[in-house]
């Protein structure tokens, strides 16, 4: 599957590349409209390939310069693969925001093995994928941004998510070990650790757990998935030059 438009004359375009995964639903596909708005060439992937057709045809418009490929990223070759095909088509990846993640809740008693492989699988190996593809064409260019989607859940833990809590802590543990690792080549590293954000994901969260956080929640309500994409656009930007390695709650102040 393989989607590309072009833009309409008048359309501000930068040059820059970013590659955001799970870009077919909510906050991805949030984020991946905001980039495009911004005039960022977008690669958005999915391992829905209906999902990245939407994103695209929505996205695109004829006014942004959207391509997407549904990619697994969980699967190593598929992902190399996925980055050549960018390399070949664009010479560069600048921003990769690595948002694709899933849930499989259970209480830590009834966690299945293959639940615990599942969320490990997509939330983890899936970002330690596209990164270690993206990072030698950063490297090159001795410059980049990666973002990293994290939780609230991997800052503080949660009911029935050991699997989801133990992923995205081990995000925001990358995220401070990239920082370190790729910061002297001008690589940037950030976590980002939404709340609770009205997207698909919330659907398996029954509506009394939901209530209860809107209740808890000091802003009253749940956040909105254009609310994140902004943070990533502000991270990925040159007016957070000098912001590396940190674990962002974007949250409304649910932990306070
Ligand atoms: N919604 C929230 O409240 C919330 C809160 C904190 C963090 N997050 C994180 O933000 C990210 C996006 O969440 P969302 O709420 O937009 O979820 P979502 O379920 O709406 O979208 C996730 C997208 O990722 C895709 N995906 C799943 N497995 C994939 C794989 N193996 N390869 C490629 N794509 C895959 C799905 O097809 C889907 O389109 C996730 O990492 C999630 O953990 C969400």
């Amino acid at each position: 599957m393989e989607a590309s438009l072009q833009l309409k004359e008048g359309s501000i375009q930068r040059d820059e590349v970013v590659v955001i995964s799970g870009a077919g639903s909510g906050i991805g596909l949030a984020t991946a409209r905001r980039f495009a708005e911004l005039g960022y060439r977008v690669v958005a992937c999915d391992i829905d390939p209906q999902r990245v057709d939407e994103a695209v045809g929505d996205i695109g418009q004829g006014r942004h310069d959207v391509w997407g490929r549904a990619v697994d990223v969980t699967w190593r070759a598929g992902v190399q693969d996925f980055v050549s095909q960018i390399i070949d088509r664009y010479g560069r990846v600048d921003v990769l925001v690595n948002n694709a993640g899933i849930t499989v809740d259970a209480r830590i008693e009834s966690m299945t093995e293959s639940q615990f492989d599942q969320v490990m699988s997509v939330n983890v190996k899936g970002v330690v994928n596209l990164s270690q593809a993206v990072i030698p064409a950063m490297r090159q260019a001795e410059r980049g941004v990666i973002l990293n989607a994290s939780s609230v859940v991997g800052l503080y833990g949660n009911f029935g998510q050991t699997n989801y809590a133990a992923s995205k802590f081990a995000v925001i543990g990358m995220t401070k070990t990239w920082a370190r690792e790729l910061g002297p080549s001008g690589i940037r590293v950030n976590a980002v650790c939404p709340g609770f954000i009205a997207t698909p994901m919330l659907a398996a969260v029954p509506d009394k757990v939901l209530e209860k956080v809107v209740q808890k929640s000091w802003m009253r309500r749940l956040g909105e998935a254009s609310e994140i994409a902004d943070v990533y656009a502000f991270l990925a930007s040159d007016a957070a030059s000098y912001i590396n390695g940190v674990a962002l709650e974007v949250s409304g102040g649910i932990s306070l």
